[in-house]
């Protein structure tokens, strides 16, 4: 069968999980509502029409490592139209899939509203550049690395979902900023519950398709990159990420890939096609490669922190 009319296949068959998951994802959801979550009272008027005070470095309050990792996080929800296509694309718009398509879509969209306004109106980061980055990033687009692929394409959406999660819940711990930290800890909730759906959809993967599922697992982690990858100074942002430890090789050993192949029962599924093997065999030399990164990631940063010091 072509590649694309058995992903059509496959699509079908896991309808009725995605029916199941989407009920289990509105029954659960509780709404919330982005302008609860920004100081407005510490806002005044910027320069332009209105006249007032422009911005500058010194007004910013959060620390750098927060305001890094916001500025990236940023970058990728502002990016919402790009992939809400791409998305649709993948899983159809219609019945249960176009359904949490749609819900994604709000859910997401709430993201970036609340902290675009919250960095705005704390003058915690220069409005300018978050404008022409943001239309810089959503002029350039984006395609889904693993287009044509579709368990492919759903094991990056639910390691995206993880990975963001773990971001915000690191932005969290790091910012010292009691607002800022109630706006992390709602958003990072919205992600679990993003990374839920996909990962139910993904169990049924392995079970209805292990081989092919695995081998999806092996091409995915190998060559995984953010979705903001493209974006204006992704490269200082993640890097910041890295050296803050909101996303370090040891955050992304522990906390992302670790839980994220005992979800799936990766290394532990039985009964595999030649194929199948080799792919599990591919993922527990990445994950000794990662514990491996994160080991001497630790050392460095702990010989480093003992120079600073001394
Ligand atoms: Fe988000
Ligand atoms: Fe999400």
């Amino acid at each position: 069968m072509p590649a694309i009319a058995a992903d059509v296949r496959i699509l079908i068959d896991l309808e009725p999980v995605a029916a199941d998951a989407l009920d289990t994802h509105f029954r659960t959801t509780v709404d919330w509502y982005p302008h609860q979550y920004v100081p407005w009272s510490q806002g005044r008027d910027y320069d332009g029409p209105l006249g007032g005070e422009p911005w500058d470095p010194s007004q910013r309050r959060l620390n750098a490592a927060a305001r890094d990792g916001l500025l990236h996080n940023l970058l990728a929800e502002e990016n919402l139209p790009s992939y809400h296509r791409v998305i649709g694309d993948m899983l159809s718009l219609d019945g249960p899939w176009g359904g949490w398509v749609n819900r994604w879509t709000v859910e997401e969209a709430r993201h970036g509203t609340a902290i675009r306004d919250y960095l705005v109106v704390t003058r915690s980061a220069d409005p300018v550049l978050l404008e022409d980055t943001r239309a810089a990033h959503v002029q350039h687009g984006y395609e889904i690395d693993h287009r044509g692929d579709l368990i492919a394409s759903l094991v990056y959406v639910t390691l995206q979902e993880l990975g963001t999660r773990v971001s915000y819940q690191g932005i969290r711990r790091l910012c010292d900023e009691p607002v800022c930290e109630a706006l992390m800890r709602r958003i990072a909730h919205d992600e679990n519950r993003h990374m839920l759906f996909y990962r139910t959809i993904l169990q049924a993967c392995v079970r209805m398709h292990p081989d092919r599922t695995l081998q999806a697992v092996a091409t995915v982690l190998r060559t995984f990159r953010p979705p903001a990858h493209a974006a204006p100074g992704f490269g200082r942002l993640i890097s910041s990420m890295a050296r803050s430890g909101i996303l370090s090789p040891e955050i992304y050993h522990r906390d992302i890939a670790l839980p994220f192949l005992r979800m799936l029962g990766a290394l532990d599924t039985t009964g595999l096609a030649p194929a199948g093997q080799r792919a599990q065999e591919e993922i527990a030399a990445h994950l000794e490669e990662s514990a491996d990164r994160a080991g001497r990631y630790r050392a460095l940063a702990e010989r480093l922190g003992r120079l600073a010091t001394a």
